[in-house]
């Protein structure tokens, strides 16, 4: 039993965050969509919760043209739009000022030189303090010369008891050669401490909530392991395509490597990972990279066929309005051969998880925006009730809902009211709205908090992200020789529906079905 007296890691967490200090962020691709969208909005909504470290300044550095005036403009009308907590126009007035645009090429040594001098005169200001956290959310090809540069310009140092760090967006790499190539740059450029390589998913309140689930209360570890569980199903349903031009960037990608690479395998890591011996950031990320590392390999192109189907999506309808066909979109190739959809099975060779199946869905223009993992217990011993229903008989599921409607549910049979004896499955249902009465902060702005006071807990450490992808890239070979077969596999499926009739299929193989969300 868990009571206030006894030792409790996350209790002592709680109570110790460090509050950070005063620090300029430099955001490289100040003009692109995800500052615009969400790291200005992160930062406004941390100072509305007054959870911004005063003297933070925030230093726009992109391509174009433009006066502080101007960017700050354009961040104020995205943030009206999309700002958690509304906007305030007198708030909005006090953080605007904290912030200024920085104009250079990325590969122009010069401007870095000028950053330099901008923040020293910034640290002069605020007393002398020179934290830096430059957060690297440029397009991908330019992360080299912006890491290089930093280093050229003295920018990646941590001196005078002051510090310098990175946060790299993603993606971080697109295969395991270039992911090698890329942290190889940044651990010349940076010290690995200092490295926060950028995972959302991770920042999300009910990621955050799965090992506090697990390990906090005492109930479900006893049963988390091959013995009581069957399988487990990570879904992640979008109803969005291709707008806003993202055909370009998602035809060389695809739902494998932009979704599954980084963020899926993330959710299963802290599902299936040994409880950490303390909750530093090592502590946790060791285990989780063993979990990557247990994955069994689909290394042949038979394995690949038999455990993964990829699937496009073709002109339907989505929430009433009908929608063109993946190869139909703007800047996609029209015999583009990317997956917009892909089921994995997966294995976790560990002796907690032999032989449990974990499995992964992930498509675009699916019926509705929807993240949730399920754990599907296995069914009690058939003898009792076994006349009375047969729905009791699939047992207990344990949903843990990512996004929308944060929470988590427990499915149990329950005898239904009546003189006779029938079984109905009923709910438990605990939701973060109504227990809590208020809102989860926004991933970026706990991973943008949590990078200013040093916490690399909720970021990728190298060797995960290098074990994710030799998995992903052992796929991708597999589909490469496919590809060059006569009748390449790729499962088609109307948009607005769950998906391929091969992945279904994938599951009954194991006498399983998908979970209906
Ligand atoms: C991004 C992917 O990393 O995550 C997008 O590139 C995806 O394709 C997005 O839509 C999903 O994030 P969220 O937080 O909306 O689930």
């Amino acid at each position: 039993m868990l009571c206030p007296s006894m030792s409790n890691p996350f209790r002592e967490d709680l109570v110790s965050r460090a509050r950070p200090e005063a620090c300029s962020v430099v955001i490289f691709g100040a003009t692109g969509d995800l500052t615009h969208r969400k790291l200005i909005p992160a930062l406004y909504n941390l100072a509305i919760d007054g959870e911004l470290p005063t003297g933070v300044k925030i230093i726009g550095f992109a391509r174009r043209e433009k006066s502080d005036d101007v960017y700050r403009e354009g961040l104020r009308e995205l943030n009206e739009e999309v700002s958690r907590n509304g906007h305030d126009p007198e708030i909005w007035k006090d953080f605007e000022n904290s912030i200024e645009y920085h104009q250079s090429e990325f590969q122009d040594e010069d401007g870095y030189k000028r950053l330099a001098e901008r923040l020293e005169a910034i640290d002069a200001e605020r007393g002398g303090k020179g934290n830096r956290l430059f957060y690297v959310a440029s397009a991908p090809e330019y992360f080299d010369d912006i890491l290089i540069n930093l280093k050229k310009a003295g920018l990646n140092e941590s001196v005078d008891g002051c510090w310098s760090r990175v946060i790299v967006e993603k993606p971080f790499g697109t295969d395991l050669a270039s992911a090698q190539h890329l942290n190889q740059v940044v651990n010349q450029t940076f010290e690995e401490k200092d490295t926060y390589r950028i995972d959302h998913y991770l920042g999300k309140e009910t990621a955050q909530n799965i090992m506090v689930l697990r390990f906090a209360n005492a109930i479900f570890e006893p049963l988390w392991n091959n013995r009581y569980i069957e399988q487990i199903q990570i879904t992640c349903s979008e109803h969005l395509g291709m707008e806003g031009g993202r055909g370009g960037y998602y035809d060389n990608a695809g739902a494998l490597r932009d979704m599954v690479q980084n963020h899926l395998l993330q959710l299963l890591s802290l599902v299936a990972m040994e409880p950490p011996t303390d909750l530093s950031a090592d502590g946790v990320r060791d285990e989780k990279v063993k979990v990557i590392r247990s994955l069994r390999q689909w290394d042949t192109p038979e394995l690949v066929s038999e455990n993964v189907v990829r699937g496009q999506y073709t002109a339907g309808h989505v929430h009433g309005k009908s929608v063109v066909g993946y190869t139909e979109e703007d800047r996609v190739d029209p015999e583009s051969m990317t997956e917009t959809y892909v089921a994995l099975r997966c294995m976790v060779d560990t002796w907690r998880w032999s032989g449990v199946p974990f499995y992964i869905r992930m498509g675009k223009r699916l019926p509705k925006k929807a993240t949730e993992i399920s754990v599907h217990f296995k069914a009690p011993p058939n003898v009792l009730f076994n006349a009375s229903h047969s729905e009791a008989d699939e047992g207990n599921v344990l949903v843990i809902r990512i996004q929308p409607d944060e929470g988590i549910s427990l499915r149990m049979v329950s005898k239904l009211p009546g003189t006779s004896l029938r079984l109905e499955p009923v709910k438990m249902d605990f939701q973060y709205s109504t227990s809590f009465g208020k809102g989860s902060p926004e991933a970026y702005e706990r991973l943008l908090l949590d990078a200013m006071a040093g916490d690399a807990t909720l970021f990728a450490r190298r060797d995960e992200v290098e074990e994710a992808w030799k998995f992903i890239d052992h796929i991708h070979n597999g589909w490469k020789h496919n590809n060059e077969s006569a009748t390449p596999e790729m499962a088609e499926f109307v948009a607005g529906s769950w998906g391929p009739e091969e992945a279904d299929n994938l599951l009954v193989k194991d006498g399983n079905t998908w979970r209906r969300l």
